[in-house]
């Protein structure tokens, strides 16, 4: 029973080092890694005070014992005891300022250094959070070439990212542990993070206040890539949708723009417009469906579309009923649109 508690306790810290995808310690991005300096800083002193204190606890012990032996004649000595408290509460007072002033300086200049990393952004993004998913929309100033997307960043390495947050209805945050802290998304209000992402890789974001039943499937993929990478990828997302190539996608399209679909999916090139759900443009492009409740694959479009609320309960996506063959053309075209 004892073991099992152990391996409970340890086990996040264990995963934590495991999982490099999603980690406050991976120091991935410029703030994640002043944090990462700053923690190091916080911990070391932290177990030298954790040492000093207990060294100085047993050598009180060691000498409470020895006081308690009865003395010898000769040995008695006139009692000093006094100035050694006043000697130790100074030494211990001096210890604990300057530890203080010194966690204090370290975590100003954390900061400014967080400040300055992102002050010149080069790539504006605005995030819309929603019960349970997140609307992306890269904006470049000419909104022809704006686009939209969901629930997946990409990013190209060292450039500082601008993200502008918002939320459509109750209280988010906006956690990519890999690449900075965290910030809420408040109703009615616009914050702001910047990101200047240092390594390319694969990480997950994750919203950080409880929003609600599905709160724990509203993930954010996130991709850091070189910036030839990433202006391919803009390139592809600026495009229309891929058009069917076969009649079962073809049947899938139809089905897609004559049935409720339309009217809350965008696809673009499409007459689906609707923009209260995720744009679909270029959804089999993505790693996950549904903010990270399942990886992406045709079987799992089918399984969703199939039913929405066996996969994330509460979720707004309603169950709309198809015919086995209608479900299929419905999946193979969506897994078309790369
Ligand atoms: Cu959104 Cu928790």
């Amino acid at each position: 029973m004892n073991r099992q508690a152990v391996i409970l306790a340890i086990a996040p810290l264990l995963l934590g080092g495991c999982n490099s995808y999603q980690t406050a310690l991976g120091g991935d991005g410029a703030d994640g890694a002043n944090f990462v300096s700053l923690f190091t800083i916080f911990l070391a002193v932290c177990v030298v005070m954790y040492v000093l204190i207990v060294g100085a606890l047993f050598a009180a012990f060691w000498h409470a014992r020895r006081a308690a032996e009865p003395l010898t004649v000769e040995t008695g000595k006139p009692h000093e005891e006094p100035r050694t408290i006043s000697h130790a509460l100074v030494g211990w007072g001096s210890l604990i300022l300057v530890g203080l002033t010194g966690l204090t300086i370290a975590s100003f200049f954390t900061d400014r250094s967080n400040a300055a990393a992102g002050s010149h952004p080069k790539l504006l993004v605005r995030v819309t959070a929603n019960q349970w998913w997140w609307d992306v929309e890269y904006q470049s100033g000419n909104a022809s070439q704006d686009f939209r997307t969901a629930d997946e960043l990409h990013l190209p390495v060292g450039v500082p990212v601008q993200v502008t947050l918002q939320s459509n209805d109750v209280i988010h945050s906006f956690w990519v542990p890999n690449l900075a802290g965290k910030q809420d998304l408040i109703p009615g209000r616009v914050t702001d993070i910047q990101l200047v992402p240092r390594k390319v890789g694969l990480y997950r974001g994750q919203c950080a206040e409880f929003c609600g039943i599905e709160h724990a499937k509203m993930a954010l993929d996130v991709t850091v890539e070189s910036r030839a990478d990433f202006m391919h990828w803009v390139a592809a997302q600026q495009r229309v949708a891929f058009a069917p190539a076969n009649p079962v996608e073809l049947a899938g399209y139809r089905y897609f723009t004559s049935r409720q679909c339309g009217a809350c999916h965008n696809i673009g090139g499409s007459t689906a417009n609707g923009t209260v759900g995720p744009d679909l443009t270029h959804i089999a492009s993505r790693r996950s469906i549904a903010a990270g409740a399942m990886p992406m694959s045709e079987v799992n479009l089918r399984s969703w579309i199939a039913d929405p609320q066996a996969v994330k309960p509460g979720t707004n996506m309603p169950r709309i009923p198809l015919a086995p063959d209608q479900l299929n053309a419905l999946a193979a075209f969506l897994a078309r649109l790369k």
